[in-house]
């Protein structure tokens, strides 16, 4: 039997929940196929089809940080996570196409001016970037960070607006919210740490090529 040493090897990061679903079918078409039923299963660590080739299965968030410590070789993270990370230390060779959706501003449909000289109080689980847009638009606001749910902070009067994934905008009409500004359309991004891109090219790149393939044949 041959061994597998870790520069013979390729660690994939993969965000759990709404992203997986959609990422499974993308990699099987890049014959990547767990070696079971990563749903049904509780474990982190995944084999695959191919000996050299493992599978993490982590929170959407932390991708990112597996792939910049190289804890990871590659992920899988959607653009609204690598724009908060910042993305230090990764190159993002592909745009999957998957889990669409916009990061934008969103208000109540019934909001009170907010008074000449006040502060706009903003909710987001979003930090940095609900920083960089305002700042890029010369407004000083306070931002109150939260982890989730973000549309109750408005009607709860803990904040005057919030910055959030709208996709259907389902979420927000059933809140009493609108959809403001775009901040960015976002889309799954594949990621590869920069130190793997040099110390693992030639097991990096085929994978790079046939999940870009499936992409294409996915359009
Ligand atoms: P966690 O639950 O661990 O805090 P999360 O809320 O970011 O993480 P998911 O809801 O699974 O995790 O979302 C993962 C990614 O899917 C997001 O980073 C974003 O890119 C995309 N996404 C989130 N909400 C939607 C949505 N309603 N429609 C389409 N894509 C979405
Ligand atoms: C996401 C997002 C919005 C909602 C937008 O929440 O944070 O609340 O989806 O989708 P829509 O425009 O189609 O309604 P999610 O369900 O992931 O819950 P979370 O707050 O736990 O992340
Ligand atoms: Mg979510």
């Amino acid at each position: 039997m041959t061994q597998t040493t870790a520069s013979q090897s390729i660690t994939i990061a993969l965000s759990k929940g709404r992203i997986l679903k959609e990422t499974l079918p993308l990699l099987e078409q890049a014959n990547i196929i767990p070696a079971e039923d990563i749903f049904s299963s509780r474990k982190l660590i995944f084999d695959t089809n191919h000996p050299h080739i493992k599978l993490l299965v982590i929170r959407a968030t932390d991708v990112p940080t597996y792939v910049e410590y190289g804890a990871a070789d590659m992920g899988v993270s959607g653009k609204d996570v690598l724009l908060e990370h910042g993305a230090r230390g990764l190159y993002e060779p592909l745009d999957l196409n998957i889990s669409r959706c916009r990061l934008m501003t969103a208000g109540l449909v019934d909001a009170k001016p907010i008074p000449d000289g006040g502060r706009v109080k903003v909710a987001s689980k979003f930090v940095n970037i609900t920083k960089r847009y305002f700042a890029s638009q010369g407004k000083q606001v306070d931002i109150i960070k939260l982890y989730g749910a973000m549309e109750l902070a408005p009607i709860m009067g803990l904040a005057d607006c919030i910055v959030d994934i709208v996709d259907t905008g389902n979420t927000l009409k059933a809140n009493g919210m609108q959809p403001l500004e775009l901040i960015a359309p976002i889309s799954t991004r594949l990621v590869v740490g920069k130190a793997a891109m040099k110390m693992k090219h030639s097991l990096i790149q085929p994978i790079i090529e046939q999940l870009g393939e499936a992409v294409e044949r996915a359009k």
